[in-house]
């Protein structure tokens, strides 16, 4: 292996207190993975370098388990030691686990998790190229005011100014002289390092490289790493009935006087159903036996339009809304041709999205073609109300 000569140490041993969570911020789930996790993934995506993973002292394992998963064939390279009350305390630690090899040392915040391994590089090149203390940074956009209490006391240039962020890199000779004359609490290794009176300079910053600090910054760095909500979903049901109900026949959401009933638990709808266990089918909701079943008899009679209301609800309550269905009813009566478009409003109404209905007959053959009930086959499609804005 050829000599390694660069150095990360990513400081995780902070508590977090303004983002308020029971972990320590480091040890915070952005998804299945921490933000640890997630900043040790941008750090191995950059070249290859020692890493010094500065953690709490009671997670020294946990952190060691996280970067010995992400590192790979590196996983020679990672070290974890504890870190200090202070950040600057965390750094010294960190510092202490240097390989004799290293020139040139990265100091990099845990909590900017999403920190693209392109500005790793970039600072690593430029601490190389120049000899300086290399600070990534970002230009100011807002108007900064001066204020004294709410009083406002003047404006400051923004051109002049830029939000400093993190991996900054130093050479490891100037880093490390200037730990040991620190005498007081800096903000950053920059501040520190520029006490010591040696230059530093700017390169480019990213926006992803964004510190994690508030509940609002931990809801964006979870919304910039969720997949993307798929356009749309599809979703298959057929449903059957046998003729020989009491009362009136009740199909594709209307009444039909003088027609023989259809049986069933409900009013025997079957078109209606239908579109039911496709909505629910294409959400991935269960289907209309496990939803209306004997568990919930307030349906028993019920009408298809009070299954289809119920089924988008549900559906609404999980992040859906339909999109449009078609479905299609096999039987040899009612003749359906009259009343199609009637049908149609009717499913339209209940669902809130526009149902399509055709009708066709068997030629004769099996139990629609001998006229013992009917069967519908609809097909849905539903989108996330989170595309709606
Ligand atoms: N850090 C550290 N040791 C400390 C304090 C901070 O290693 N004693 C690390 C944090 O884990 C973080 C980085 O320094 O990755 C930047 O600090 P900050 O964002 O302030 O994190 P916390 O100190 O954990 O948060 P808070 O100030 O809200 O408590
Ligand atoms: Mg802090």
């Amino acid at each position: 292996m050829q000599s390694i000569t660069t150095a990360i140490v990513v400081v995780a041993a902070g508590s977090g207190t303004r983002l308020g969570q029971a972990a320590p911020k480091a040890f915070v789930g952005l998804d299945e993975h921490t933000i640890l996790r997630h900043c040790l993934a941008g750090v191995f995506a950059a070249r290859e370098a020692q890493v010094v993973v500065v953690a709490p002292a009671d997670r020294v394992g946990e952190a060691l388990a996280e970067a010995h998963e992400i590192a790979g064939a590196r996983r020679d390279l990672v070290s974890v030691v504890a870190g200090g009350a202070t950040r600057q305390q965390s750094v010294r630690a960190g510092l202490a686990k240097l390989l004799p090899t290293v020139e040139t040392v990265l100091v990099h915040d845990a909590a900017r998790a999403l920190t693209p391994p392109e500005v790793i590089d970039r600072v690593a090149d430029v601490v190389r190229e120049t000899g300086h203390g290399v600070v990534p940074a970002m230009p100011v956009v807002d108007t900064i005011k001066r204020v004294e209490g709410d009083a406002i006391t003047g404006v400051v240039d923004r051109a002049q100014l830029a939000a400093a962020q993190t991996p900054q890199g130093f050479r490891r000779d100037v880093l490390v002289a200037a730990y040991e004359i620190a005498a007081e609490e800096y903000t950053d290794d920059a501040a520190l390092v520029a006490a010591a009176g040696h230059a530093l300079v700017r390169v480019e910053g990213s926006a992803l490289a964004f510190k994690i600090t508030t509940p609002a910054d931990l809801d964006r760095a979870r919304q910039l790493i969720a997949p993307a909500a798929p356009p749309f979903r599809v979703g298959v049901g057929t449903d059957v009935h046998a003729f020989g109900g009491e009362g009136s026949l009740w199909l594709a959401g209307l009444e039909w006087p003088g027609e023989q009933a259809l049986s069933g638990h409900s009013d025997g709808d079957a078109v209606a159903h239908a579109v039911v266990d496709a909505l629910l089918g294409a959400a991935g909701l269960g289907d209309i036996g496990s939803r209306f079943g004997t568990a919930r008899p307030e349906f028993a009679g019920a009408h298809g339009e009070e299954f289809l209301r119920e089924t988008v609800a549900i559906l609404a309550a999980a992040g859906w809304r339909p999109g449009n269905v078609s479905v299609q009813v096999q039987t040899q009566r009612p003749r359906f041709a009259a009343r199609r478009a009637e049908a149609a409003a009717a499913l339209s109404r209940a669902v809130g999205a526009p149902v399509a209905v055709s009708a066709t007959t068997t030629d004769g053959l099996g139990f629609t073609g001998r006229a013992e009930g009917v069967q519908a086959l609809a097909v849905a499609v539903i989108v996330p109300t989170t595309l709606d804005g």
